[in-house]
Formats: structure tokens, sequence, C-alpha cells
């Protein structure tokens, strides 16, 4: 369990993390130190009918609170929603003595955290997530923000919640899709930090975890991440450690979506991190039979993404856009020597990247 000191003793970067499957014990507990003159609750139309019940029932800072429900669906983390908030605080009263309670997943605490980051220059907020994701990723390391002009996230602020209580309580209401996508963030951590926790992710299969198993196990996984986003808050270097899958993975979710079938992000992930796993085997000689360990896992847990040479150009194209790109024949990646030592900004050629996808290829059967 983490402590439950208010935000304001702690450095910037510092985030107050609770792990606890008593959420509503903690949820009072903050509420009681930081002593809000009002409450609001942010639920979208899924948390509003699954979790929030619940949560009332336990809490009675949430059962008290105002409520103000978003849309579901990462489409809606836009301006308009972002208004329709600011205006529900405004016309309720909210001063920046007040406090948000986000409750959901990714998109509830990244929008609600913006909201709150820039009502009034700032009210506090704490995250409840909802969602295997929003647990080990989008709720702690203090990015908040919307989507805007049809590019992801492109609007936000650094700052980190005063509190995010972290439990599984809530993750029984979840699909198999979204579960294996958020453990494919956590295995993500596990290959950052090190062999036993790598290790320990897929010798089990995130279907059979029980509740108080998998709250030690987003324990680790957080505090992998805290421990990075601490180092450098607002990604200047070791930040970028976070990437790990995402160069190529983003570019299979973007072919995905252009194919109009689109793939969860946390699968994206997964294949991704398998293609620069190979590039790191490649280029700094990653061991094979961590590799080869970690492809059955794919194949098993996450199935395999099909595509062929002819997609390469466009795969190509959707990482030289990334932003972190400066030109296609530079693209960057962070890969690993071995689980848990970590090399950022390695610039790889466009004929490796080619071998790494045909030896992806070979290794999912497709
Ligand atoms: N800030 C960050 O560092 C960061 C990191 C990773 C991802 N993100 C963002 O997070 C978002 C994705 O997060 P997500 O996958 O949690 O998406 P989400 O918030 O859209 O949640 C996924 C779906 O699950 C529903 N849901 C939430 N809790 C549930 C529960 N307990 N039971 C059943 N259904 C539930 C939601 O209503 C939604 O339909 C994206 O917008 C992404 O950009 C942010
Ligand atoms: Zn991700």
């Amino acid at each position: 369990m983490g402590n439950v000191n208010s935000a304001k003793h702690h450095q910037p970067s510092d985030q107050n993390i609770i792990f606890t499957n008593n959420v509503g014990e903690a949820i009072d507990s903050i509420v009681g130190e930081i002593k809000p003159s009002k409450l609001f609750v942010l639920v979208d139309t899924n948390t509003d009918v699954l979790v929030l019940p619940r949560l009332a029932a336990i809490s009675k800072a949430v059962e008290s609170a105002t409520k103000i429900v978003i849309k579901a669906g990462d489409e809606h983390k836009d301006l308009d929603t972002l208004a329709q908030v600011w205006s529900q605080l405004s016309e309720n009263g909210a001063t920046r003595e007040s406090m948000l309670i986000n409750v959901g997943g990714g998109v509830v605490t990244d929008l609600g955290g913006f909201a709150a980051a820039t009502f009034k220059r700032g009210m506090a907020f704490i995250n409840i997530p909802t969602t295997l994701l929003g647990a080990v990723d989008a709720a702690v390391g203090g990015k908040t923000g919307i989507n805007f002009n049809n590019i992801k996230n492109q609007i936000g602020a650094f700052r980190q919640a005063d509190a995010v209580v972290i439990s599984a309580t809530f993750f029984d209401t979840l699909s198999q899709h979204d579960l294996r996508s958020g453990y494919a963030e956590m295995i993500k951590h596990g290959l950052l930090e090190s062999p036993e926790v790598f290790n320990r992710l897929i010798d089990s299969d995130v279907a059979d975890i029980d509740t108080n198993a998998m709250l030690n196990l987003l324990q680790e996984s957080v505090l992998v991440k805290k421990r990075i986003v601490d180092a450098d808050p607002t990604e200047k270097g070791l930040r970028r450690a976070l990437n790990l899958g995402h160069t190529i993975g983003h570019a299979y979710e973007t072919l995905a979506l252009e194919r109009h079938s689109p793939i969860p992000h946390g699968y994206a992930v997964a294949y991704g991190m398998l293609t620069e796993l190979v590039i790191s085997h490649m280029q700094l000689g990653f061991p094979s039979d961590t590799l080869q360990r970690y492809a059955k896992y794919v194949a098993e847990s996450y199935s395999s993404f099909n595509f062929s040479c002819e997609d390469y150009p466009n795969l190509l194209a959707y990482m030289a856009h990334d932003k972190k790109n400066a030109s296609p024949e530079r693209i960057n990646f962070t890969l690993l020597e071995q689980v848990g030592k970590i090399k950022i900004d390695c610039i790889v050629g466009q004929q490796d990247i080619k071998t790494a996808l045909d030896i992806t290829r070979d290794l999912m059967g497709i």
C-alpha cells in the first residue's frame, strides 16, 4: 500500500499512487486530506452504469459528488466533450478549491485531467482507473489531453494527478480484448525492467489472474513506469524508453485502421514489440531464446496480425510520419540489449526494418 500524503508535499514530478482493492476507503481518505470545497465525479456512459453505483456504495465522497457524464470512446476525447465538462464545472459552481474524481479508462483520465488542469488555471483531480490499460499506463505519469484536428493527443498538458488509486476491483466487467490490450503494456514494463518481472508476466494468462494477484502485478508494473517518469517527467530522454514497441506498433495500428478493421492499441503494441525485439536482436544482440519465447507468447495470446511485403511502403511511411522522426531515413527506436537493458534513440535504416518485418512474419507464421 502506498501512502495518502497530500500532493503538496511532493516534488512536481512525484506522484501519489495508492495500490488497494479498498477503493472507497482510499478515496475518502484522500478527500479528507485535501479537503476540497466541492466534489465532482467524471464518468463515461459505460463507467456511469458499470462502476459508479459500486463506487458510490463504498465512498461517501463519490456518493456526494456532482456527476458529469461524457460519451464513451476515444472519438469523444475531443474539444466538444472538453467544453461540455468545463461548462458543467462552471454551471455547478466549481472553483480552484474543488476536486474532480476521474472514474474510467484512459479517455476519462486524459480528458478529465486536462479539464482539471485548465479550469480556473488548475483544480485538484484524482484518477480512479477502471481499465487495465488505464491502471498501468494512462492514469499515471502526468500526461493529460485530447485529440484535435484528427491528431491523437495533440492538445494537452503535463499535470500530475493529486493521487491515483489503482485497483483490480472493476476489471471484472472488461472484455478479454480490453484485458489483453492492457496486459501488453504491462509486458512492455516487464521488458524494460528485468527478466524476473518479464518472466512472471509471460508465465501467466491474464484471464486467469485473480484480483489480489493482479493488484501485486499492477503495483510492480506501475512502479516501473513511475521510476522512469520521475527521472524524466517531460520526456527529454529516458521517458522515451516507454515508446518500446510503439514506433512499429503505431504503424500496425494505422494500417489496421486504414483497412477498416481496427485492432486494439495493446495488440498493436504486442506485435510492435515483437518486431522491435527482432531489430534489437539484429542490432544489439538481444538474446534469440528470449525473442523466441516472446514470439510464442504473442502467437498464443494475441494471435497474429496479417500483413505482406506489399504493406511495407505504407508501414514505413507511417513510421516516418511519427512525430519523433526527423526524416524517413532516420527512424528512431527504443531497443533492448537484453531484458532490462534499454537503449533509447537508436536510428534504424529502412532496409533493416524491412528485414525485421520479414522475420516478424516468419515468427508469426504468416
Ligand atoms: N496519458 C497517458 O500517458 C496515456 C497512456 C496510454 C494511453 N492513453 C490514452 O488512453 C486511452 C485508451 O485507454 P482505455 O483503453 O482505457 O480506453 P477507454 O477509456 O476508451 O476505455 C475502453 C472502454 O472500456 C470502457 N470501460 C471502462 N472501464 C470499464 C470497466 N470497468 N468495465 C467495462 N468497461 C469499461 C470504456 O467506457 C470504453 O468503452 C486513449 O485515449 C489513449 O490515448 C493515455
Ligand atoms: Zn501504448
